[in-house]
């Protein structure tokens, strides 16, 4: 009519389906995520040790967020909430994630990281094939994995390629190769439009004081020794935690299903490099000790077939895709040592009951 303009309501928000997202790289990426408004997140997760809901406080309430506690091996539930939610895709994060956890009781890694991602794959299997053709082109499923499924490199050896052959040395690794191989023959047999990202070692806000940077900078900042295995020469690639989420965003949109992705910060480091740079950080900005914190550094008995160096050549994700990470190891340390040091409420909350249990048996050897 003359005179009127049609008022269109928004589309709706795409529905995802965040497995492990009370986790480490799974809070952060739901907190990315939903400042999105074209996305609501479904939060699956089953809060073990390693999973806080008081990482997604800030959305506890957001009108495109809910929670389901329960486990990805639970097939009658994960059933139960794919039927309720109809997802447009599921980003896969839930894991046991802790190498030295694996090495003391791989069980649980082989239960989750393998079995529970076959029955959330099957359980995805069956709610994708009854959906009308174009929502089923649409579906994603994305697997969120590592760069530890590769193996370990010699010094002069080039980056893991997403061709380069698979050799996992800890239980951990195992389990998340064997969960990638289980993605890829649903793609391949089914049909189902799977993605795979392996990413090398995140850092950032809300990591669980286990995995090394967290746990040196509290013991940095409260001037208790700072366990570094070996020699303290073994070599990660980090990557600030929000720029792997934002590469999961851009696989998720614009990746080709059936890929893999490898993710990474082109940025290797030794593990006594990184220990050194926390501790004058801490020196900088928290209470002075009596010395210099390089002074708490201590060397103390290998990790049980530690890897030696990984390093990732994310060149496919970059050409492809478009990705690149915004974050340099310089701001990346920065940001994160000062979050730890600003969030003391989050470090009395993890560092209770079960935490302090897990360091007492892993260090008192
Ligand atoms: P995390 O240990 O911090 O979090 C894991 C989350 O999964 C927790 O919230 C936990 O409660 C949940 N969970 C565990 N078992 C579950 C189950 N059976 N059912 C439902 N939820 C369950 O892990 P993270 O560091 O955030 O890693 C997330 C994913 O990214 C993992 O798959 C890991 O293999 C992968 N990854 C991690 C890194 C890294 O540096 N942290 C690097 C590359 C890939
Ligand atoms: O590479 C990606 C992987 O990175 C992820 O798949 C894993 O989920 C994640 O835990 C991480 O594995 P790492 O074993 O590399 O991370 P972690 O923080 O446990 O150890 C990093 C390095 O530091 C490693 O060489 C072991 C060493 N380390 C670790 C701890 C906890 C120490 O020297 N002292 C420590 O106390």
């Amino acid at each position: 009519m003359p005179g009127l303009t049609a008022v269109r309501s928004p589309p709706m928000p795409k529905k995802l389906i965040v497995t492990g997202g009370a986790g480490f790289i799974g809070s952060n990426f739901i907190l990315k995520q939903l400042q999105d408004k074209s996305f609501s997140v479904v939060n699956l997760d089953k809060l073990t040790y390693a999973g806080n809901l008081h990482n997604l406080e800030s959305v506890s309430e957001h009108p495109r967020y809910q929670f389901v506690r329960g486990d990805i091996a639970d097939r009658e539930l994960v059933r139960r909430t794919l039927i309720e939610h109809r997802p447009a895709a599921i980003v896969h994060f839930a894991a046991e994630s802790h190498v030295d956890r694996s090495i003391r009781g791989p069980e649980d890694f082989i239960q989750t990281n393998v079995n529970g991602t076959f029955a959330l794959l099957e359980e995805t299997r069956a709610y994708w094939s009854e959906l009308p053709q174009a929502d089923r082109q649409a579906f994603r499923f994305l697997h969120v994995s590592t760069d530890e499924v590769f193996g370990s490199l010699g010094p002069d050896d080039p980056p893991f390629s997403e061709t380069t052959q698979y050799a996992p040395n800890s239980p951990y690794a195992a389990s998340k190769a064997a969960s990638d191989h289980i993605v890829r023959a649903y793609q391949h047999t089914y049909g189902l439009p799977t993605l795979t990202t392996n990413c090398s070692n995140n850092y950032g806000p809300f990591q669980f004081p286990e995995k090394l940077i967290p746990l040196m900078i509290l013991n940095a900042r409260n001037g208790k020794p700072l366990p570094v295995y070996g020699d303290g020469k073994n070599v990660r690639d980090w990557l600030f935690v929000e720029d792997h989420c934002d590469a999961i965003s851009v696989v998720l949109s614009r990746g080709r299903t059936g890929e893999t992705y490898n993710i990474g910060g082109w940025n290797e480091k030794q593990n006594i490099e990184i220990v050194n740079t926390i501790c004058d950080l801490v020196d900088e900005s928290a209470a002075p000790l009596q010395k210099p914190r390089r002074d708490l550094i201590t060397y103390v008995k290998d990790r049980p077939g530690h890897d030696r160096r990984y390093a990732m050549n994310a060149t496919k994700i970059e050409h492809e895709l478009g990705w690149k990470p915004k974050e340099t190891f310089e701001t990346g340390i920065q940001k994160t040592v000062r979050w730890y040091l600003e969030h003391e409420d989050w470090i009395k909350d993890v560092t209770s009951g079960t935490y302090r249990q897990w360091i007492e048996t892993h260090y008192s050897v």
